[in-house]
């Protein structure tokens, strides 16, 4: 038997790789531009904490080990902070690596699994490498409508993803429609509320979910240390849900996760509160300032309680995006999330910030002056 091509799997197929935030690398390669500023991938513009950075050089030391598979100090630690059981929580190569072990746990061919059209595209695309067919119901002024996904449960629903806040666009879902949404969601679907901006939401109208991982055994929260804890490049993320799942899980998870290092840096990262109510702080005051300037500017944008901002345009994104990148400001277009005439802006430092705004200004400028 001859075969002229090597056939790959038929969910493969018709995928697309993911396009992330460009990197800053990459710009300055292509247009020789010295200074750039990346707002693209809702990174901290902080860093991380000292005492991570201290942790890793200590660890460095330990490289040619491998690390504990469970990372079952890191565990026990937050475990503590969160006042729950070390057995409900799973270590992940970024929560990234969560999502991929909960639909390759739980997803076979045909089985449909309900999102928000838009939020996060690994959900979607997790989905459909393992064959089932996602199910996207519409935001409601950029959040997303519980009764509408509540309403699309079929016999083959198994998943649900809750992205709260939103990415891209940085809204929350209301408390009480939420509570109610996960009491109403049947015990035999799992509930997955993506919590990866939690630790920036000031508003007293978040839910906080941790309290009905006891009662509710279809319930999964997701959280991570790349965002306000600044160790995106480390991978590392986790999810807390019950134990039966976690040990459904660990059957496919890769043995050796999460790396030594990572494990290290986040395990110190958990002794510095401080340095992440200030990084919280600083960036409520970037937003605030962006929020003001784009208004001034008579542009409009979804309410965030995240990271990053999603701004309304008379343009396309991705104009937005070129122009902005030739003035060496990269951030995310609208276009490759789902919004046309959008651009996704992350929360920089002060300085990141007003130079963000003087490039838009330019562009806007420009168009107008065209
Ligand atoms: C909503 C959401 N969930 C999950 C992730 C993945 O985070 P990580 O894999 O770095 O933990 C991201 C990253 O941008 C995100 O925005």
């Amino acid at each position: 038997m001859t075969f002229t091509k090597i056939l790959v799997r038929k969910n493969i197929e018709n995928l697309s790789a993911y396009v992330s935030g460009k990197p800053i690398e990459e710009v300055q390669r292509e247009l020789g531009l010295e200074s750039i500023v990346k707002l693209a991938s809702n990174e901290n513009p902080y860093g991380c904490s000292p005492l991570a950075k201290e942790s890793m050089l200590i660890e460095m030391e330990q490289t040619s080990f491998y690390p504990e598979g469970m990372a079952p100090s890191l565990a026990e630690k937050l475990a503590r902070k969160l006042n729950i059981k070390q057995d409900n929580i799973i270590l992940g190569n970024g929560s990234d690596e969560v999502i991929r072990l909960l639909t390759r746990t739980y997803i076979q061919q045909d089985d449909e699994v309900i999102m928000a059209d838009v939020t996060f595209p690994r959900y979607e695309t997790n989905v459909l490498i393992d064959g089932g067919t996602p199910v996207k119901i519409p935001l409601i002024n950029g959040v997303h409508d519980l009764q509408g996904m509540y309403e699309a449960i079929t016999e083959k629903t198994r998943m649900i993803f809750v992205c709260n806040p939103n990415n891209p666009t940085g809204t929350i879902v209301q408390k009480e429609k939420l509570r109610s949404f996960i009491e109403k969601v049947p015990k035999h679907i799992l509930l997955i509320v993506d919590e990866a901006y939690y630790e920036y939401v000031e508003d007293e109208e978040y839910l906080e979910t941790l309290p009905f991982l006891n009662t509710h055994s279809n319930l999964v929260i997701l959280r991570t240390f790349s965002k306000i804890y600044g160790l995106a490049a480390l991978r590392i993320g986790y999810g807390l849900m019950d134990v039966s799942i976690i040990q459904e899980l660990i059957k496919v998870k890769e043995p050796f996760n999460t790396n030594r290092l990572a494990q290290a840096a986040a395990f110190a990262s958990l002794d510095d509160p401080t340095f992440v109510a200030q990084c919280a702080r600083k960036n409520e005051e970037g937003r605030r300032y962006l929020e003001n300037e784009l208004s001034e500017m008579g542009l409009t944008f979804f309410p965030s309680h995240a990271n990053f901002i999603m701004v309304k345009l008379n343009h396309p994104g991705r104009y937005v995006f070129e122009e902005l990148l030739k003035q060496g400001v990269i951030i995310r277009s609208g276009h490759l999330l789902g919004y046309e005439n959008t651009i996704r802006v992350t929360i920089g430092t002060p300085l990141e910030n007003e130079r963000f705004i003087k490039s838009l200004q330019n562009v806007i400028n420009k168009t107008l002056s065209t």
